[in-house]
């Protein structure tokens, strides 16, 4: 009998190398990113000429090519100085998977020690033994640190990191703060801020134009020829720049719809399969999106999740009843409830209503006013997606955050 994985192989299929069309790859080409690129170099170019380089700060939109730009940055880095024989350290850290001040710098350790885990050892060993490492071989040391804003005590790392960096007589501790969130710097300490951003990037959104050559160059090596058809690049790329300007959706679109060509055996990447890939790739967007807010601001989403389930229906003046809205006061107490039993410290309303204009601007809720009436004035609010999905994403990311 014929084997079940030879069977498997011989499946026809629209990919050539499919990793090269999924949102992790890091091209080695990017388009449009040549001057962020050439500013980065230039920023981090004294640690070659053995002088400490200034930390920067750089931030923008989720799928503008930060992560990829600066890994690219930094392995072109690792290669020039291994060649050199230069003293120049590089560890990337994504702060999503290290949180904390202590798990940003025992991950930055155990990539200068590959050999020791340092496992159960103090904070102030794990900070003493990064300088140590530096000091000993008169080393620089960029730091990559993604995701910064999910660290949770983010002023006292940099505070960490600033003074280890005053200390070092010859060689350097250097941080490339990366963050998708536009709003995070205006929450530092001050102190922290002029440290971090001593040089700042901005990464902006690419327009559909942008989007299509990006594809284009991606589409050549990860699919066959001829079976992805220029329509479908073209929709793949308004549909993200229309959302957001991001090439993560437009990755994501293309290769949803290739693996729909791939199962429903039509062997063709058509604008049609595009469409259907939408509905998914949206899907698993918005989840992803989730996982990027701040603490508070999912804290206040769950309420607001957890109340939509809960809440009767909405009888409107003119009779009328619509599932799910709810007054901005009571998700604003049912949020201080939720902080509570987290054990959190709570936001003031002030922040409340950020934090709510922002979920307004990334398509989370709905806003409106209520106009005269309903308990004087007050905004409405109602969800955007579906409030199980959005309250399931939501507990996996904090029952994460706050175990940690
Ligand atoms: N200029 C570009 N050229 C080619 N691919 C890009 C470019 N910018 C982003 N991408 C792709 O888009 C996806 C998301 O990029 P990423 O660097 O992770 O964005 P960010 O870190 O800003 O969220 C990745 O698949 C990446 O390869
Ligand atoms: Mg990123």
């Amino acid at each position: 009998m014929e084997n079940i994985f030879e069977r498997q192989m011989l499946k026809n299929t629209v990919f050539l190398d499919k990793d090269i069309i999924s949102p992790h790859h890091i091209p080695k080409n990017l388009p449009y990113r040549e001057k962020q690129i050439n500013d980065l170099t230039q920023g981090l170019s004294a640690v070659v000429n053995n002088s400490k380089p200034n930390n920067i700060f750089i931030y923008g939109k989720t799928g503008t090519g930060k992560t990829s730009t600066v890994r690219h940055v930094v392995e072109q880095l690792d290669e020039f100085v291994t060649k050199k024989e230069l003293p120049v350290y590089n560890c990337y850290v994504n702060c999503r998977s290290h949180p904390s001040k202590y798990k940003v710098m025992l991950k930055a350790l155990r990539s200068l020690y590959p050999e020791n885990d340092f496992l159960g050892y103090s904070a102030s060993f794990v900070y003493e033994k990064l300088l140590e490492f530096s000091s000993i071989k008169k080393a620089h040391i960029v730091l990559v640190l993604d995701e910064l804003d999910k660290v949770k005590d983010v002023d006292d790392l940099m505070y960490s990191i600033s003074r280890g960096n005053d200390e070092i007589k010859s060689g350097s501790l250097t941080v490339i703060g990366i963050s998708n969130n536009l709003t995070f710097k205006e929450k530092l300490d001050p102190r922290t801020k002029s440290s971090l951003c001593e040089r700042e990037m901005v990464f902006d959104p690419y327009n559909a134009n942008e989007l299509k050559e990006i594809l284009k160059e991606r589409v050549e090596k990860a699919f066959k020829q001829n079976c992805v058809e220029d329509n479908a690049i073209s929709l793949a790329s308004a549909i993200a720049a229309q959302e957001s300007g991001d090439a993560r959706t437009a990755v994501m679109l293309l290769q949803r719809a290739g693996e729909i060509a791939d199962k429903t055996e039509t062997f063709k990447v058509t604008d049609e399969l595009v469409e259907k890939a939408k509905i998914s790739v949206e899907e698993e967007i918005i989840l992803s999106m989730i996982s990027t807010l701040p603490e508070q601001q999912q804290l206040v989403l769950y309420a607001i999740a957890q109340l939509s389930l809960q809440s009767p229906h909405f009888t409107k003046v003119s009779g009328e009843t619509e599932k799910g809205v709810l007054f901005s006061g009571e998700i604003f107490e049912a949020y201080l409830k939720l902080a509570k039993k987290f054990n959190e410290r709570t936001i003031t309303s002030r922040w409340y209503r950020q934090y709510i204009t922002e979920l307004e601007m990334y398509g989370l809720i709905l806003v409106t006013n209520s106009g005269k009436g309903i308990k004087g004035q007050t905004r409405l609010i109602k969800l955007g997606f579906d409030a199980e999905k959005i309250k399931a994403a939501l507990e996996k990311e904090l029952f994460k955050n706050f175990t940690n």
